[in-house]
């Protein structure tokens, strides 16, 4: 999570500066520096890439954020009001105590276990978050949309909190999020989104800045697991850094909500309804592809100074299908996300380079790092290669 490195004696006044701004984080707490003299200042998502004012003189800084455990104690209170104490101790570390919020939604996960007690998980959450409409159960990433399935078991309707027969009118997923300085429309029942990438989201950007000072010039890229677009909401943020933008998904939905992102990030007129990919613009191909298959048209080949590779069960083996649309006369970046079993890294890091072309010289090797566990044994890992030229 981005912080804010802020001087002790300037705290006080930063943080009347972000909440004045909304951009301080809720429920996070303001951590001690290595320096003792620094404090670091939890940022919320929504808060631009760069600051403004009198808060640009202090360094920005990602670190682990630390939930405010005087908030969340909040809803264990309001629990300790619906649940008897005794039950409340047996399940011990099983009941939801993290959660994402999504807008006005909160997402949290909730143990087979503790079914029997998820209309008063939502209730509590409900209360002890006023400005939170709808609570929605996470079971997982299905499919190869990912999709979430999403099971709304509470929300507040006219001011009253309801857990049993929510009406359809309250159970809308479809929400604008801010992030970065910009509106994302997104809807975690029909396509894949997630909040919590968004530092993976500005470690790209920070990659496609390097890689435009090699190029000397705007890049070109290539999305082609895109979804509803929030890499490249990052990416087009930043003035003169994209020219030709490819963006496509294999889900109709995610490339409806695309459209509409791109609309109001590009101030163009996108076409409202999804379909195949095509040249939208002269410098915007948009549409449903199957990522596997745009090697098939050669006008997309050869083409792309970045490509993103963001389906990370499926990146090591969809990456050769995808080298063919890289730019290759001048150096280029790939830059993917996997998930693997912490033990077969080192294999994956070879199986990553043997389907690259040939590497850039005085550039780091692509190499895993892991960025969180996805289960006991598997590890969510992101990389970055950067391609050389190469010869004819
Ligand atoms: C993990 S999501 C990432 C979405 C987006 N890049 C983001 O960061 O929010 C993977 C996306 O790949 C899409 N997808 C799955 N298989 C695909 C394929 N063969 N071709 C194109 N898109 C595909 C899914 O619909 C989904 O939107």
């Amino acid at each position: 999570m981005r912080h804010l490195r802020v001087p002790n004696r300037e705290v006080e006044d930063a943080l009347l500066t972000l909440r004045d701004r909304g951009w301080l984080a809720t429920g996070m707490r303001v951590i001690p520096d290595e320096d003792d003299d620094y404090r670091l200042v939890p940022l919320d998502p929504g808060a631009p890439i760069e600051m403004t004012n009198p808060l640009d003189s202090h360094q920005l800084v990602q670190h682990e954020g630390v939930v405010d455990n005087r908030v969340d104690t909040d809803w264990w209170n309001h629990l300790a009001l619906l649940v008897d104490e005794e039950e409340i101790e047996a399940f011990g570390e099983d009941w939801p105590s993290s959660h994402e919020f999504i807008s006005d939604m909160m997402v949290v996960r909730i143990e087979p276990n503790l079914d029997p007690y998820s209309s008063r998980i939502a209730e509590a959450k409900l209360r002890a978050h006023p400005h939170i409409r709808l609570v929605l159960n996470d079971e997982g990433v299905q499919g190869e949309l990912r999709i979430r399935k999403l099971t709304p078991i509470g929300a507040r309707v006219d001011g009253d909190i309801i857990t049993e027969n929510i009406p359809q009118s309250a159970c809308s997923t479809r929400v604008l999020v801010r992030e970065s300085g910009r509106s994302i429309a997104c809807d975690p029942n029909k396509a894949y989104f997630s909040t919590k990438l968004q530092s993976e989201r500005l470690e790209t950007l920070s990659l496609s800045k390097e890689l435009r000072a090699i190029l000397g010039r705007p890049i070109n890229v290539c999305d082609p697991f895109c979804g509803v677009g929030p890499a490249l909401s990052t990416l087009l943020s930043e003035s003169e850094l994209v020219n030709h933008v490819l963006a496509s998904d294999l889900n109709p939905e995610a490339v409806a909500l695309l459209l509409d992102n791109l609309g109001r990030w590009d101030r163009r007129d996108y076409p409202s309804e999804p379909s195949p990919i095509s040249r939208i613009f002269e410098d915007r191909i948009v549409g449903i592809a199957d990522a596997t298959r745009l090697l098939e048209d050669d006008s997309l080949t050869g083409r792309w100074d970045l490509i993103i590779v963001n389906l990370p069960h499926r990146t090591i083996e969809f990456l050769p299908s995808l080298m063919p649309l890289l730019e290759l006369s001048t150096p280029s970046l790939v830059r993917g996300r996997v998930i693997v079993p912490e033990s077969e890294i080192p294999g994956a890091n070879e199986e990553i380079k043997r389907s690259l072309p040939r590497l850039l010289t005085g550039f780091p090797e692509p190499s895993l790092r892991i960025k969180r566990d996805y289960s006991s044994s598997l590890r969510l890992c992101s990389f970055e290669a950067w391609i050389s030229p190469q010869q004819t």
